[in-house]
Parts: structure tokens; C-alpha cells; sequence
């Protein structure tokens, strides 16, 4: 695949680099913290956003904790993780990462360097998912059985989880292998990452795509201009039902009617082995101003009511297929034993 010109974030001099998602595509600017403190508002500001990336980003944060304070403090570690599970509920990928940092953290001998022993796992984390990413890629070709028209919900690129993304990382290459014809984007309200993010990666690696606003998909169905739906996924639950970004529900339901196959695409990381369906899995709302404003120009009321979830739940059996790094499988599913 294509190198791009930008990284979605990047550890380097004891510094967590990333590119700031709220000010894309207008402007890639980067920010720079070594707190965890930073790290976190930038997580919750979606500065830093995509299930994967969450997980990566706040493992760094709880190793950067201990930059300035190397000492194996059980209390500070509480309060560092407490900070960082507390930013987003949704994204499973998050409590994934913190967890596996406070297991290492655990382990550690008083003589032990705590900093750099966190770091260590800290970038085993980025690398793995950097791993699966690529192993989506190549295994969702699979799902391709002509040159298609694909259609995609929200951001899952490389600034949703690092590397090559998730079902945008199949997306990108399958367009290398000449298996895609043209990508529709949905512009995905009320944050736009479809229209600002995703539409940005496609732009730099020059991949043909049109943007469409969120109700305009069973139109294009309807028309018969979509072979195939991918999206990725912030938590699946042990039965297949998938929390994703707000209107991906609708989308699949369309999807349903007009017999398009509907792909979910995220590594085994984002399967929350604790849930057995998607009941339980907690929906972040956000602000009301997210939905009565775009860039701080009003365009409703602030006093009227506003509906405001971040994501919500498709039922497994809209799903036609859940791709990660170790398979393809279809409905039923069962993740217990992956
Ligand atoms: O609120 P966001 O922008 O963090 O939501 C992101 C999504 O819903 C993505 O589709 C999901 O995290 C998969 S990213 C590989």
C-alpha cells in the first residue's frame, strides 16, 4: 500500500505525537503531550479517536504517567487508569489497552524500571494492532467477488487505528488490487468523520469516492450503485451484535432490504469477551452542542431537546460477515472460544 504523508499518532523523544482529527481536512496540524492528563482530554476532545487508536493512545498516556514519577505506586496507577477508562465508555479497545497496562504494571519487580517497562508495552500494543490491521486487509479481500462499489459509515482508517485501518485498511486494499471501483462515504453526523476523515485518506492515496449525507444511502441502494457495506466496530459483543458509530444500525437495516452484503471489519481486541450480547454494551452521548452547532456556527436552538447517542447497536444477524485478523465469520456467531 501507499505510504500517506501523515501519521495518525507517533511515540518519539518521550513525546506522544498526534495529528489533531477536530481541525482535518483543513488543517493537519500536530499536537505534542507527555502527560497523561493531555492525553486524556485529547481522547475525550476526539483530538485522538477510533477504537484501536484510543487503546493505543492510552496506553502511552499511562506509561508517559510515570515519565516524571518512576516509582511503583499502586495508587497512582489506580488514578492514572481511572482518568483514562473514564474518557470514552464505548470502544471496548480503550479497557482492552488499560487492562493489559495494568496487568504489566502488576508484574513489575520493586527494581524494575516502571517507565520503560511500561513503554515496552505500550508499543507491543501499537504493534499488534498495527499487525491486525494488516491481516484484515489481506484477509478481507476475500469478500470481494468483482470490482465494486463499496460503501462506508464513520472513519476506520489509518486515523481510526494506526496503521492501515480496519474496514477501511481492506477498502484501500482491495482498490490496489483492483477489486474497487468507486468508494461512497457517509458524511456521518453529527461529527463528520466520514466527510472529513475518511474522505482525507482517500484524497491522499488518490482512491476515486463520493460523499453522500447519512439519509441518502437507500438511495443509492435503491438504484443498485452499492456491491458491498464495510464498517468497523467499537465493541462486539460475544454473539456478534456490534456497537458501532451512530447510523450504522440504519445502515445495515437498508442494507437488509436491499440484499447488500453488510461486513463488519475490527481486530479480535475490539471483541468484549466479558458481554454475551449487545444489551450490554454502554452507548456514550455526547453534548447536544454537537448536534446544534458545526464549528461553533449555530444551526438550531440550544434550548430545544436533542437525541445525542455516539454509537449504537447492529443485531448480529444484520451483519453478513465479521472479519478480524484471524478469520471470516459468518452468522451465527459465538467469539467465546476465539
Ligand atoms: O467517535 P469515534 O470517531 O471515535 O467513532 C469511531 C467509530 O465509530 C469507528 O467506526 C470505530 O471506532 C472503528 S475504527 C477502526
Amino acid at each position: 500500500m501507499k505510504n500517506n504523508s501523515y501519521f495518525s499518532l507517533k511515540f518519539e523523544n518521550d513525546t506522544l505525537h498526534f495529528i489533531d482529527q477536530t481541525k482535518l481536512p483543513f488543517e493537519e496540524t500536530y499536537i505534542s503531550a507527555d502527560s497523561y492528563e493531555r492525553i486524556s482530554e485529547a481522547i475525550e476532545k476526539l483530538e485522538i479517536r477510533g477504537a484501536p487508536l484510543i487503546g493505543i493512545a492510552a496506553a502511552y498516556a499511562i506509561a508517559l504517567a510515570f515519565k516524571n514519577n518512576n516509582v511503583k505506586s499502586e495508587k497512582y496507577f489506580d488514578k492514572v487508569y481511572k482518568r483514562l477508562i473514564s474518557t470514552r465508555p464505548t470502544a471496548v479497545n480503550l479497557f482492552y489497552a488499560a487492562n493489559l497496562m495494568k496487568e504489566r504494571f502488576e508484574k513489575l519487580s520493586e527494581e524494575e524500571n516502571v517507565f520503560l517497562r511500561l513503554l515496552d508495552t505500550a508499543r507491543e500494543i501499537e504493534n499488534s494492532e498495527n499487525h491486525n490491521s494488516s491481516r484484515i486487509a489481506t484477509l478481507g479481500l476475500n469478500i470481494f467477488h468483482k470490482k465494486s462499489n463499496v460503501l462506508t459509515h464513520c472513519n476506520s482508517g489509518s486515523l481510526a487505528a494506526g496503521s492501515f485501518g480496519t474496514a477501511l485498511g481492506i477498502i484501500k486494499n482491495a482498490y490496489d488490487h483492483g477489486l474497487v471501483n468507486k468508494v461512497y462515504v457517509d458524511e456521518t453526523r453529527p461529527l463528520l468523520q466520514g466527510l472529513r476523515l475518511t474522505s482525507f485518506e482517500l484524497d491522499k492515496l488518490k482512491i476515486p469516492f463520493t460523499v453522500l449525507t447519512d439519509s441518502m444511502s437507500s438511495s443509492l441502494m435503491q438504484k443498485n450503485q452499492v456491491d458491498l457495506v464495510i464498517v468497523g466496530a467499537d465493541r462486539i459483543a460475544l454473539n456478534g451484535d456490534t456497537a458501532n458509530k451512530i447510523g450504522t444500525l440504519s445502515l445495515a437495516i437498508i442494507c437488509s432490504y436491499f440484499n447488500v452484503p453488510f461486513f463488519v471489519a475490527a481486530p479480535s481486541s475490539t471483541i468484549d469477551k466479558k458481554i454475551i450480547s449487545g444489551d450490554e454494551i454502554k452507548i456514550e452521548y455526547r453534548s447536544s452542542e454537537e448536534i446544534y452547532s458545526i464549528k461553533q456556527n449555530l444551526i438550531g436552538l440550544q434550548n430545544w431537546d436533542y437525541f445525542s447517542p455516539a454509537f449504537d447497536i447492529t443485531p448480529a444477524h444484520l451483519i453478513t460477515g465479521i472479519i478480524t485478523e484471524k478469520n471470516i465469520y459468518r452468522f451465527p456467531y459465538n467469539f467465546l472460544n476465539e
